[in-house]
């Protein structure tokens, strides 16, 4: 098999360390003016330069080519420690066992002098895996360093390293590689390999590093083998799972003007794409960190390894989004990061973050609560119309009427009695024992729809804002959330759900869904459950069903109206 890329593009001078001119450029400055430090540690993440740059270090400390040019890369010493054969080069890595015995043995043999260069050199790597009785042998030697030693560790882990230790070293910290840079240096290799490669596959797999350019070329390595043509950028994607940046930004979109619908469709299609929707989310996230930025800074310049469109995209959804709702969703996608892990329905994860992004957090009885529900993107645009829907004004105008308010689900359960005191909260519903009784076995509720119906009416049925409850009726309240409202509201789920809620209530109900903030009881109490829908035009939870999950319509009247 031929040398993987990373190996072959090591690094071996210190022009050739991209990205760390820091550590170079003082490196240099010392050997110039002979002020070489008996012993360096160099920190920071894997496959950043630590090791390469030791390296370079130890060939110019013995270098034989002509001074202020070291190392040449073209003597003999240059040239043997670049083929791993220099005997004055001794690497330890402290992360195997024998490390010990190493460390001892480097004690034994410190003081003889160098067999071929002037310098004996030591790299010991991963040194923060060295045992206490490891660090002490180090220690000793590192407090009298014969003149002819120089010692280099190195080390991801910084912290861990004993302060007597530290304190004999002078510190080097390596940065994670910026994706301009990165992309640039795959540049050069592709060109040298004679891989052809889009500008945008560069740069993709270059941000999938996350700083780490030996990650970067180790994938592009991968990439090689892909065939003949240019690798392109949705090749890449694929390969790691990820999404293109215009879908990501499409989600976004569908975010800032709460189109639910859109957002679903996104997240289907790009399932069935054979997408990783974990990625597509941390994709989401980042997209929504660029948002954000934007918002706190005005400033575009922290997004310079973004693509203009992107940066233009991100900038009309900066300022149609405000900062607490962006702040809220990426924090509402953070968390389903971690939940879509597959499963029976591998997407519900997102697609509850985005319903609830969009609508609120479902109440919170027994639940924690992700963030205060002014968060959500709908609040502002859904004020002046909750303020006109009947719902309110049919409140408004009966001062009898029935609800019970739950703008701050946090604190429901505890101050539910204290809420009704207040001017500003709605009149106290017609049993309200029974609503109180019904918040405390929420949960209880929740579980037992998710058993009997399944998990998504137990999600939309989370989404619950408000109850009212009479003599023969339940009125659940959904915010402006239509989506779980209609699914709720479908006659079907209607009356599983009124029958749940019977056995809770203790006595027979029926249930009436509703948007708005306040639930109403409706007016002939007691009626059949109302479909309403009806003068809505299609409804998007069914059409989204039947043309993309392949559902079957059995209600012949809904079917009509899809098919008008
Ligand atoms: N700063 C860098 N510039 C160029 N290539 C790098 C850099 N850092 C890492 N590499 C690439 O990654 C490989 C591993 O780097 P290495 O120096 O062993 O990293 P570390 O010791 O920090 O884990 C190198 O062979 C090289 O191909
Ligand atoms: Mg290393
Ligand atoms: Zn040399």
């Amino acid at each position: 098999m031929a040398q993987a890329l990373y190996r072959k593009w090591r690094s071996q001078t210190f022009d050739q360390v991209v990205g760390q001119e820091h550590v170079t450029q003082t490196l240099r400055n010392a050997l110039r003016d002979g002020r070489v430090a008996h012993a360096y540690l160099f920190s920071g993440p894997r496959g950043t330069g630590k090791t390469s740059t030791a390296r370079i270090l130890a060939k110019a400390l013995n270098c034989t080519g002509p001074e202020g040019e070291r190392p040449c890369d073209v003597c003999p010493t240059c040239v043997a420690i670049s083929e791993g054969r220099m005997l004055d080069l001794i690497e330890i890595d402290a992360a195997s066992n024998n490390s010990v015995d190493d460390i001892r043995e480097l004690r034994d043999k410190v003081g003889f002098r160098p067999s071929e260069g002037s310098y004996k050199i030591y790299i010991i790597d991963e040194v923060h895996m060295l045992s206490n009785s490891a660090f002490n042998a180090l220690l000793k030697t590192l407090e009298e360093p014969p003149p002819h030693a120089r010692f280099i560790l190195a080390t991801t882990e910084p912290h861990k390293i004993p302060a007597t230790v530290h304190s004999r070293c002078q510190r080097f910290d390596f940065r994670r590689i910026p994706v301009a840079e990165i992309a640039a240096h795959l540049r050069y290799i592709a060109t040298e390999e004679n891989v052809q490669a889009e500008d945008a596959a560069l740069t993709a797999i270059a941000r999938s590093a996350q700083g780490c350019m030996r990650d970067a070329i180790s994938l592009l390595d991968q990439m090689t083998s892909y065939g003949s043509e240019a690798i392109s950028v949705a090749q890449v994607n694929q390969v790691l799972g990820s999404v293109a940046s215009e879908s990501v930004s499409a989600f976004v979109d569908a975010l800032a003007q709460q189109n639910i619908p859109a957002g679903l469709q996104l997240i289907h299609d790009l399932l069935l794409a054979g997408a990783s929707l974990q990625e597509f989310t941390t994709q989401v996230i980042e997209h929504l960190r660029g948002v954000m930025l934007l918002q706190m800074t005005g400033d575009s310049g922290l997004l310079d390894d973004r693509s203009p469109e992107t940066v233009g995209q991100m900038k009309a959804q900066a300022d149609r989004l405000t900062q607490p709702q962006t702040l809220f969703a990426v924090k509402r996608f953070g968390e389903s990061v971690g939940e879509l892990k597959g499963g029976h329905q591998p997407q519900l994860p997102l697609e509850l973050a985005l319903v609830e992004i969009v609508s609120g957090p479902a109440i919170a009885i027994g639940q924690p609560q992700s963030a205060p529900p002014e968060a959500t993107v709908s609040q502002v645009a859904a004020q002046p119309v909750a303020a006109k829907s009947s719902t309110d004004q049919a409140s408004a105008a009966k001062p009898s009427a029935h609800t019970l308010s739950t703008v701050q689900p946090d604190k429901a359960d505890s101050t539910a009695a204290a809420e009704q005191t207040d001017d500003k909260a709605p009149p106290a519903p017609l049993d309200q024992d029974a609503v109180v009784k019904l918040r405390g076995q929420w949960s209880e509720v929740l579980a037992t729809v998710r058993e009997r119906l399944g998990l998504k009416q137990q999600a939309a049925l989370r989404a619950m804002r408000d109850i009212a409850i009479g003599e023969s009726a339940i009125a659940l309240a959904f915010g402006n959330n239509k989506f779980a409202k209609d699914m709720i509201s479908d006659p079907e789920t209607a009356i599983q759900v009124s029958t749940i809620l019977a056995q809770f209530v203790g006595r027979q109900v029926t249930l009436e869904c509703q948007e708005g903030e306040h639930a109403t009881l409706p007016a002939a109490v007691g009626r059949v459950v109302r479909d309403t829908r009806k003068n809505d035009g299609p409804d998007p939870l069914l059409e989204f069903a039947v043309s993309e999950l392949g559902a079957e319509v059995k209600d012949e009247k809904k079917a009509k109206r899809r098919a008008s």
